[in-house]
């Protein structure tokens, strides 16, 4: 596996992959579900660092040294930037630059859910604004089709029925190959499910939050049933958008997400946190891990789950973070301590 770390000044503008890509393809890939589709336990998200404001050479560092280790699943949605839809050009870009020699291997996933434009048509849960977001993000992404499309978020004023059948169109036309959706809640996940199988499509995957700070969607039985239908479950922001990591552990640098102060805010690090976490990177270190990689792995080690995740800065965080793909299983210590 290629180990050496790509900065940006030296990035060559032509790109091969390289050969070592699926060496470690035992270990990395879990069947998604009760399906045919195989995923990478670590999967590589565009939330942030892909955006139009964001430095292209890093984006495209990531993103190679993410296939390069066998990360084959790439995590889109409409929104992603800022601003909003930058985040799937930058994909798009890639594409012709680096990766549509590679389109095959690639699962590329993208959603629609929250607001992207103005009007009464382009947010939440419609036939018609699914129908004319996707269609904008193939074009921003240079793609015929998306593996993955998501139903973002539920949508307590639109019918069930509608966005569902919504979801069964669109792979009946080719644009989507498979349908997860996000952060549904149990009953209407239960609903969903028996809908799309109902209309052949089965649902492929759920996206949830789960981690060592978040464990809602267990608490809730979410994950439980994931795992008794044969769905799979994706873990958003695994590392809690770095606090599970030891980007905090110290005060809060200035290049660091929290700096931003915009999706993860000062006034999280409360001093009970900050304790709590040190005691959690005390138990890593005993491990001879990382706090992200023990975070990780955490995530990883609870039945049902498909894969973590995660976002990076850098590639070298990306890295580190597929580590955890090699962990070493938990006792019952870990559970003491979190
Ligand atoms: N379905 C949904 O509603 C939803 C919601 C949120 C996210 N998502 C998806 O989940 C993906 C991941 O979310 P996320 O970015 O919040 O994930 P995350 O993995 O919890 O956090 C990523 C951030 O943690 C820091 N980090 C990562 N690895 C590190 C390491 N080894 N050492 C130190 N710091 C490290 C970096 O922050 P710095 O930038 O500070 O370096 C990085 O940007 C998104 O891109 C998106 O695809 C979906």
């Amino acid at each position: 596996m290629e180990t050496q770390t790509t900065k940006e000044k030296e990035l060559p503008n032509h790109y091969t992959a390289s050969d070592n890509r699926y060496d470690d393809s035992a270990d990395l890939y879990r069947r998604c579900g009760r399906s045919g589709v195989l995923l990478p336990k670590v999967s590589l998200g565009f939330w942030h660092n892909f955006g139009g404001v964001d430095s292209y050479d890093r984006a495209r560092a990531i993103a190679r040294c993410a296939f390069d280790n066998g990360i084959t699943h790439f995590d889109l949605a409409n929104n992603y930037g800022p601003p909003y839809g930058s985040a799937e050009q930058t994909l798009g870009k890639l594409m012709d630059d680096d990766f549509r020699p590679y389109r095959d291997e690639l699962f590329i996933a993208t959603k629609a859910g929250y607001d992207m434009w103005p009007g009464p048509y382009g947010n939440w849960g419609s036939r018609k604004y699914i129908f004319a977001s996707l269609e904008q993000s193939l074009k921003r992404m240079r793609l015929n089709y998306v593996d993955l499309f998501y139903s973002h978020r539920y949508d307590p004023n639109t019918p069930l029925e509608e966005t569902l059948q919504a979801l069964v169109d669109i792979v009946r036309q080719g644009k989507a190959l498979y349908i997860g959706i996000s952060r549904w809640p149990l009953e209407a996940l239960r609903v969903a499910h028996d809908y799309l199988k109902a209309h052949d499509v089965p649902m492929l995957i759920y996206q949830g939050r789960i981690n060592l700070l978040d464990r809602e969607p267990i608490n809730e039985g979410i994950l439980d049933y994931c795992q008794r239908q044969g769905i799979g479950f994706i873990s958003f922001s695994p590392l809690a958008q770095g606090l599970l990591t030891d980007r905090y552990l110290h005060g809060v640098p200035d290049d660091s997400r929290m700096a931003r102060n915009h999706f993860l805010k000062k006034e999280r690090l409360t001093p009970e946190l900050l304790n709590y976490l040190q005691r959690l990177n005390a138990t890593a270190t005993e491990r001879g891990e990382s706090l992200a990689e023990m975070a990780l792995s955490w995530v990883l080690h609870q039945q049902g789950i498909t894969s973590v995740l995660v976002g990076a800065s850098s590639s070298e965080q990306l890295q580190k973070n597929l580590r955890s793909v090699h962990a070493q299983p938990f006792d019952e210590n870990i559970e003491a301590i979190v």
